[in-house]
């Protein structure tokens, strides 16, 4: 039997000073196989033309569609209300900037963390284009080619405390462009020149473990090995955490 779905959304448009954050309800008939994509689009076909959310590629590629589905970070296109209770709530991702609704610009954020990083190869020599395409083991390879996985959807970020906290964090998505550039033979910059940027609690350090955003992490990237490597490869070439800083308050008997 087909359920009657309840929409709970979370709508705020922050350019509009009368707006006020807020949760609205809709109600939909469930249809078989249906996405949160296409239920989105019908509540704004059928019900609310003002409704702000956004997809692109509906195939879990562009990376345009993560959203918080009862409180979980997922893509919608991706997402199987037959898979979801009766109420089904939707929130915008934390951690980026709002447009309205439940769109957010992770374009900002990734172009942020991207000049941070400096994610691009750094070759000392000038680029001939005449040269020969350097040739790379097949192995090499294909362990780089799984940190160009990430479609920057933002799920790893928004799933993050760290990132949600600390908004000067380089993210798992950070991490793991760290790491692919690190790998490639053809990028020529040194240990030094990587810890110097992200050996702080802002990078590799700031990253407390518990893996929400391997769990997350809708194209599956081995999150988990990144970050091993990365410490390791830290504290190998001598860069340390640095200790934290002594908390304000001390609670008695906690000394
Ligand atoms: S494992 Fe690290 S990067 Fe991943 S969610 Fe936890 S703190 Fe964030
Ligand atoms: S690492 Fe995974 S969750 Fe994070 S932005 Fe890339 S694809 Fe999305
Ligand atoms: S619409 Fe492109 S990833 Fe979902």
């Amino acid at each position: 039997m087909s359920r009657t779905l309840t929409f709970e959304i979370f709508r705020w448009d922050p350019a509009d000073p009368s707006s006020e954050p807020h949760l609205e309800q809709f109600e939909l008939d469930e249809t078989p196989y249906m996405t949160l994509f296409l239920a989105l689009n019908r509540i704004r076909e059928e019900q609310d033309p003002s409704l702000q959310f956004d997809f692109a590629c509906r195939s879990a590629v562009c990376g345009s569609c993560g959203m918080m589905v009862n409180g979980r970070p997922v893509l919608g296109c991706r997402t199987l209300t037959q898979d979801l209770p009766d109420t089904i709530r939707l929130h915008p991702l934390p951690g980026f900037q709002l447009i309205g609704d439940l769109s957010v610009d992770t374009g900002k954020w990734f172009r942020g963390m991207a000049e941070r990083v400096e994610a691009w190869v750094h070759e000392r020599a000038p680029f001939d284009p005449e040269a020969p395409e350097a040739r790379m083991d097949d192995d090499l390879a294909q362990a780089i080619y799984e940190g160009e996985r990430c479609i920057e959807c933002g799920c790893c970020v928004a799933g993050c405390g760290v990132a949600n906290v600390n908004p000067k964090f380089v993210g798992p998505a950070g991490l793991n462009r760290i790491k692919r550039f690190m790998m490639d033979p053809r990028d020529e910059r040194g240990d030094e020149d990587w810890f110097e940027v992200v050996s702080d609690e802002h990078g590799v350090f700031g990253c407390v473990g518990l893996m929400a955003c391997h769990d997350v992490c809708p194209k599956d990237l081995p999150l988990l090995e990144v970050y091993a490597y990365l410490r390791r490869k830290a504290l190998s070439s001598g860069f340390a955490p640095k200790p934290r800083p002594q908390p304000l308050l001390q609670i008695e008997g906690t000394t």
